[in-house]
């Protein structure tokens, strides 16, 4: 039986995304609510807790101080400053985040982070996960050679103080809408009253490409030549103040970015060479207290002790009926979704490539699904032990916040030594790379959309 967007479904929106064309995708989808309206200007929970990292930033000299009503008190004047907005949730806003740091590492920027946005077009509201709670952003930026701020770390939004700024479109050049993004909660949430200047047509991928060009980005931020009214004229007025300003040099800002490559429409991620992962989303380490926390879930999952070694695994991440609306009329669901027995061939195969690889028998199946009971259901008839954390069992939410469930699920994923993935999401995507790259694991996709879609 499938159920339809239950509780458990909802709270799994946030954190698991889309597609391979996903900026394609996106630019039909989000059609219909680009301006809508948003009210939660400095209000929402978690907005105004400083970072450890920014407390440590702050004494090797990138900001001022605490955070301050104008972003501008906080920021140096000898120094230069990047930023975008988060929207789309979990796996979509890091690709976005990593381009970003490309781009504040080609131009050598200090970065400010949003936060994540658990918004998706089917889930609006929740609140805010900072980058830098769930990742180790002292190791990345170490890593990288790049300070990185978050926006908490810069600006205190209860002030609700205003701050004016011109700022760069991206989706306004590359989405059939021509319009700066619209649904950017942040620039509520903290009083930024942004004018954008749309990109040059150069800095598009290629004329039909729905992706700016990474490398194009950076140059724009080095070239004078905007400036000059003939360049590009086309502006909007700002999002409160209703003017128009040109682009910001201190804080080179972009309205969203990603949409952003350098060979292929979806090559941030989605491609061989991955350059946005390899670059940057490699680096994107778990802090060490969220992976002690994901380990007490698993070993609670396998039925062991605390003092016990967690066994190696092998993760599917399971996708369903979040993709429902994506299915064809003419199919019926339980056909268009993907398959329990499409999973289990593919961990057989996973299985046996590790064998050949490392010479391990890796028999422990973990999964990680939007709409488990049915696949557990066909597990059981099966014979098959797959186990699953239940955040719904475990109020993973309740105890310790909304993002939580998605946060740590892309953990466990991550730990494992071979992954099989949902073909489209994003979130799949993100957490293939992660068991190729750090654990040395393969991975497959199941296919999906028609009976049998992945047969093979
Ligand atoms: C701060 O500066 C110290 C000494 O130069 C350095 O070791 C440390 O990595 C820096 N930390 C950050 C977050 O930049
Ligand atoms: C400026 O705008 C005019 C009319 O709106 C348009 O024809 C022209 O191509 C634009 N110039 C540039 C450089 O974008
Ligand atoms: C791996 O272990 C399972 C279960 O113990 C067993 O059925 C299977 O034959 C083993 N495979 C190999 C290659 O040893």
């Amino acid at each position: 039986m499938v159920r339809i967007l239950t509780l458990r479904d909802r709270r799994m929106l946030g954190g698991v995304l889309i597609f391979t064309s996903a900026c394609l995708l996106i630019t039909m989808l989000f059609s219909p609510n680009l301006n809508e309206p948003i009210s939660f200007r400095g209000r929402r929970t978690g907005m105004t807790a400083v970072s450890e990292y920014g407390r440590l930033l702050r004494r090797n000299g990138t900001v001022h101080r605490r955070p301050m009503p104008s972003f501008r008190d906080n920021l140096w004047p000898d120094k230069k400053y990047i930023t975008s907005w988060a929207a789309e949730g979990w796996a979509n806003e890091q690709i976005g985040f990593a381009n970003l740091i490309w781009i504040g590492k080609l131009t050598d920027r200090i970065v400010i982070l949003d936060g994540l946005q658990p918004q998706n077009w089917r889930m609006k509201g929740g609140d805010t996960l900072w980058f830098g709670d769930f990742f180790d952003l002292d190791y990345l930026s170490g890593k990288l050679g790049v300070p990185i701020l978050e926006w908490r770390d810069v600006k205190d939004p209860r002030a609700e103080y205003v701050d004016s700024v011109g700022c760069w479109s991206s989706w306004s050049l590359t989405n059939d809408q021509h319009r700066p993004r619209g649904d950017l909660k942040s620039l509520d949430a903290f009083s930024l009253d942004v004018g954008y200047t749309r990109f040059p047509g150069w800095a598009r991928l290629r004329d039909s490409d729905v992706s700016s060009n990474i490398f194009k980005i950076a140059q724009i931020d080095t070239y004078d030549g905007y400036r000059d009214s003939t360049w590009n004229n086309v502006s909007f007025e700002s999002t409160i103040s209703k003017k128009w300003m040109l682009p910001d040099q201190h804080l080179f800002c972009i309205d969203y970015l990603f949409c952003s490559s350098i060979l292929h429409d979806w090559d941030a991620y989605d491609s061989p060479h991955a350059p946005s992962w390899r670059q940057i989303g490699q680096h994107m380490r778990w802090r060490a207290d969220k992976v002690k926390l994901a380990q007490s879930y698993l070993r609670k999952a396998f039925g062991l002790r605390s003092s016990q070694p967690i066994p190696e695994f092998i993760a599917m991440h399971v996708r369903r009926t979040d993709f429902a609306h994506w299915c064809d009329q003419g199919v019926p669901l339980l056909d268009c979704l993907p398959q329990p027995h499409a999973f289990s061939r593919r961990v057989d195969e996973i299985q046996a490539e590790i064998y050949e690889r490392h010479g391990k028998n890796v028999t422990h199946v973990l999964m990680v699904s939007d709409d488990p009971d049915p696949v557990l259901e066909w597990a059981q008839k099966n014979g098959k032990d797959w186990r699953l954390v239940d955040h719904e069992v475990e109020k993973t939410s309740e105890v310790h916040g909304g993002w939580y469930p998605a946060g740590l699920d892309a953990i466990f994923l991550s730990m494992a030594s071979g992954i099989v993935r949902t073909r489209t999401s994003t979130y799949s995507l993100v957490s293939a790379h992660r068991v190729e790259t750090w654990n040395d694991g393969p991975q497959r996709q199941v296919a999906w959309g028609r009976k049998n879609a992945d047969d093979h």
